[in-house]
């Protein structure tokens, strides 16, 4: 007879290594799961979870998120662990909320994180030491912004950085990576970082190399220039010597459906040569960000997110708002702005081809200050699971839980997540797999998603019978385990 503190009882369980499920029960005890198997015999001192037949998996990794700033003001955290997710990675496309102390107020898209008075740390060191004073739910991984590194040592961001502004905004990388960030990020799209070439970004990404760091990028063209992105995301792999993660990939604007065929291929030839190339997805066909004329232009229909001076066009569409003010949509724009959108310009079958692509990972790209947020905040992951595994048949839950979970693991160097396995961080979903499902919609974008029935963030019940808990267990976490 043995003794912990929770036992899960009676479910199946999906180990996240992507083998088959299995009957067995999960004992935890100090934040971390310390046996698995038939644990009848077992003496649970705080808790014994019936889970009746459901899916016992480890919690899901988010890797793309830009919840720098909703961990420090939402910290339970209801968008993702509603979801089943445990961590997330924060800093993606370029933008982090740290470290930066803007001159004036934050230029698009880092905007999408907060306004000036916001952006509060001028080391990471400081935001690492907020996270730690008041710890949300979840875990997170942070990575530093490429963007947020060029607002902070260049006066202008249109063009490129100097060799010694390039080895400045490194050493700031440096002192990131020593105070437990995890890796850079860049957003090449974006006003903010456009004008920097391939060289800068290699130049900056070598730095991760020594502290085993990981690169993830949102691509400088993901239109009809996306497959000769994919090529500069590789080079800059090559160039810099460190794993890049190719972010949110999808083929934007009707007249590149389909391009998804050459991209896939470019990755899988690298990862044959040997080089550290990854992806991540959102499972929608629209997409979302802050409100440019260059991504309306190919969009099949555009719906305003949030709007600073016109908070009433909120959920709205664009052609419509132009319309209704007589003016043409560039004017519309031009009036809206600061304003954030939801873009209506990817195809199903890129979408379904990327997603059930060798090892793509889920990241929501959730966009948490949004007035009227894409779905993907509240649904991205039960999504992925319900409509595209269990409906759609585009793997077994199984592999979806694995790209979630151990392979999102292995992919940001944390080795005790990502897995149902004695010794693990007691990072665990309880869900129904018959019924798992997003309801978050553009219209109702709130809605918790059907089906998760509980959650346990090293140990600790976070999520519960349809509603967060008043538990903070949630830490940064380092690469490869550290602390
Ligand atoms: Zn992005
Ligand atoms: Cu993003």
């Amino acid at each position: 007879m043995s003794e912990c503190e929770r036992v899960i009882s009676g479910g199946e369980v999906i180990d996240g290594s992507g083998t088959a499920r299995i009957r067995a029960d999960v004992a935890i005890a100090g934040g971390r799961i310390v046996a698995v198997g038939d644990l009848s015999g077992w003496t649970a001192s705080e808790e014994r979870i019936e889970a009746g037949g459901r899916i016992v998996a480890p919690g899901f990794i988010d890797v793309h998120t830009h919840d720098d700033r909703l961990l420090l003001i939402h910290p339970d955290m209801a968008p993702k662990v509603s979801q089943g997710v445990t961590t997330v990675v924060v800093g993606n496309c370029g933008i982090s909320l740290a470290p930066l102390i803007p001159a004036g107020d934050p230029p698009p898209p880092l905007n999408l994180l907060g306004g000036r008075g916001d952006f509060r740390f001028p080391r990471f060191a400081d935001y690492v030491e907020a996270l730690d004073a008041a710890p949300a739910a979840v875990n997170a991984v942070a990575l530093v912004g490429h963007s947020t590194l060029r607002a902070a040592v260049m006066d202008d961001l249109g063009r490129a950085a100097t060799e010694k502004e390039t080895a400045r905004m490194g050493d700031i990388l440096d002192e990131a990576l020593a105070a437990g960030c995890a890796g850079l990020s860049a957003g090449l799209a974006y006003p903010t970082a456009k004008a920097a070439p391939a060289d800068e970004v290699a130049t900056l990404a070598s730095r991760l190399r020594a502290a085993g760091g990981i690169f993830t990028l949102h691509m400088r063209d993901e239109a009809a220039g996306v497959v000769a992105s994919v090529e500069e995301a590789i080079a800059i792999g090559r160039q810099s010597g460190v794993p890049v993660v190719i972010s949110h990939h999808k083929c934007c604007g009707r007249t590149n459906w389909g391009l998804s065929r050459k991209t896939l291929a470019l990755i899988a030839a690298a990862r044959a040569s040997g080089l550290g190339v990854e992806l991540d997805t959102y499972p929608y066909t629209a997409s979302s960000t802050v409100l440019l004329k260059d991504f309306v232009a190919r969009a099949e229909r555009v719906l305003i997110a949030w709007s600073e001076p016109h908070p009433e066009t909120t959920g709205r569409d664009l052609a419509e708002i132009a319309q209704n003010w007589g003016v043409d949509v560039d004017t519309a724009i031009d009036r809206l702005l600061p304003a954030g959108a939801i873009y209506f310009q990817m195809d199903e079958d890129d979408l379904r081809r990327i997603l059930a692509f060798e090892r793509t990972m889920v990241g929501s790209d959730g966009l948490p200050h949004d007035v009227r947020p894409h779905p993907r905040l509240w649904g991205t992951f039960p999504r992925v699971l319900g409509r595209y595994a269990r409906d759609g048949g585009v793997f077994s839950l199984e592999e979806a839980v694995f790209r979630m979970t151990g392979n999102a693991a292995r992919v940001f160097g944390l080795a005790d997540r990502g897995r149902i396995a004695a010794g693990a961080a007691a990072d665990i979903v309880l869900f129904d797999a018959a019924r798992v499902l997003d309801r978050a919609t553009y219209e109702k974008p709130f809605e918790p998603a059907a089906g998760i029935c509980r959650v346990l963030v090293n140990g600790d019940t976070v999520w519960q019978d349809g509603a967060a808990t008043d538990r903070r267990p949630g830490r940064l976490l380092r690469r490869n385990g550290g602390r």
